[in-house]
């Protein structure tokens, strides 16, 4: 048998290493209680491309700030989109990712909504793969810690012109991660917005840009304001449905054990959670419906008990409990108001495969170092 190792994807980048990385005891403290999003690693991953040469120049570098010009068009129509996935360490030191070929797939879906260019799954992996086995100081090992993986694309070019950009930029940059919701896992409040939305027909719901994100941020200012933490977005056209939350999919639970989720209508985010949630449900023998829910249904179900537990779903959020819905005119309790079985049993199902806790029945993981 061959002991060769062959070549993967990763292979393709130029490694060169920072000469001045975060001293190991900053990095330890940094790791020991780590916040969403606030440090980042030593380095990272970055592609360039051009419509004359394709995509060149795959390296991983030191990490820190972009050279942009002033007229750079991703700063004026916000030609951008990225992606979002964790390395999880497993008991015996090996680090892995979670459904990676689905984050890839997306970001190319994306990138076709967006007018930028197709990057292969190929140089997504490997530069997921270069960037986190230089990096892997920083993969966490405690409790509901892991690397954030933020593999983003953007327009480069300087031209101001409103046409798609002939240059762009990929680059995955990692940030070691706790909980998303400040306090652990534990229940959140939810403010249901009747008077913005985040994405209509035809329009870039489906994608993941940075453009749905900017659309979220006032209504979200103004569920916080409110004392609330996420916002829930109703369908654009009729103000009915449940949409999604302002960064992650939402699932309704029935007292009955059914399990009913908006459906992939052009306008949410078909995320990967959700449809690895969606899957262990089915497994456990609870029937899943992927169709429109009215706030009219859930607000019914919540009071006559019918409704017995909501959460959100996103790979940020993992699985949150929702315990708290309110909006004009309505507050109500998600059941005791505390995480309900079912999303407690599933989010423990999904987080010990994550983890390497459980076997990976589904052949999930892929292995980063
Ligand atoms: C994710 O769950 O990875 C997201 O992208 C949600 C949010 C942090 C933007």
């Amino acid at each position: 048998m061959s002991t060769t190792a062959h070549p993967t994807s990763a292979d393709l980048f130029e490694v060169t290493r920072t000469e001045t990385p975060v001293p190991d005891a900053e990095r330890e403290a940094a790791l020991a209680a780590p916040k969403f999003g606030t440090v980042f690693t030593d380095h990272m991953a970055r592609i360039s491309w051009s419509q004359e040469t394709g995509w060149s120049n795959r390296r991983v570098e030191k990490y820190g700030p972009l050279l942009l010009d002033p007229a750079a068009a991703v700063l004026h129509y916000g030609q951008e989109i990225f992606e979002g996935l964790k390395a999880y360490k497993h008991p015996d030191g090996s680090v892995w990712t979670f459904r990676p070929q689905a984050n890839a797939a997306r970001f190319a879906k994306s990138a076709h909504r967006l007018a930028l260019p197709q990057l292969s799954e190929s140089d997504f992996l490997g530069a997921i793969q270069a960037l986190v086995s230089t990096d892997v100081a920083w993969v966490p090992g405690g409790e509901e810690t892991s690397l954030y993986l933020r593999p983003f694309m953007y327009a480069s070019e300087t031209f101001l012109g409103v046409r798609p950009s002939l240059e762009a930029e990929f680059l995955v940059i990692a940030s070691p991660v706790g909980p998303y919701f400040a306090g652990g896992v534990r229940p959140v409040s939810i403010w249901v917005a009747e008077d913005y939305h985040r994405a209509g027909a035809g329009g870039t719901g489906d994608a993941k840009c940075g453009g749905n994100y900017a659309a979220s941020l006032l209504p979200q200012q103004e569920a916080y304001d409110k004392g609330f933490e996420q916002v829930c977005f109703l369908d654009a056209s009729t103000n009915t449905y449940l949409e999604e939350l302002g960064g992650m999919n939402v699932c309704v639970v029935y007292a009955d054990g059914i399990v009913a989720t908006p459906p992939i209508s052009g306008s949410i985010l078909e995320g990967v959670t959700r449809s690895s949630v969606l899957r262990l449900l089915t497994d456990a023998g609870n029937a899943v419906e992927e169709r429109p829910i009215t706030l009219a249904e859930l607000k019914t179900g919540l009071a006559d008990g019918s409704i017995s537990e909501v959460f959100a779903c996103g790979t940020a959020a993992v699985m949150t409990p929702i315990g708290r819905l309110a909006g004009v005119g309505f507050d109500l309790t998600v059941g005791d108001g505390t995480a309900g079985p079912v999303t407690t049993r599933i989010r423990a199902e999904l987080t010990d495969i994550q983890y390497g806790r459980a076997a990976d029945r589904h052949g999930w993981l892929h292995r980063l170092a």
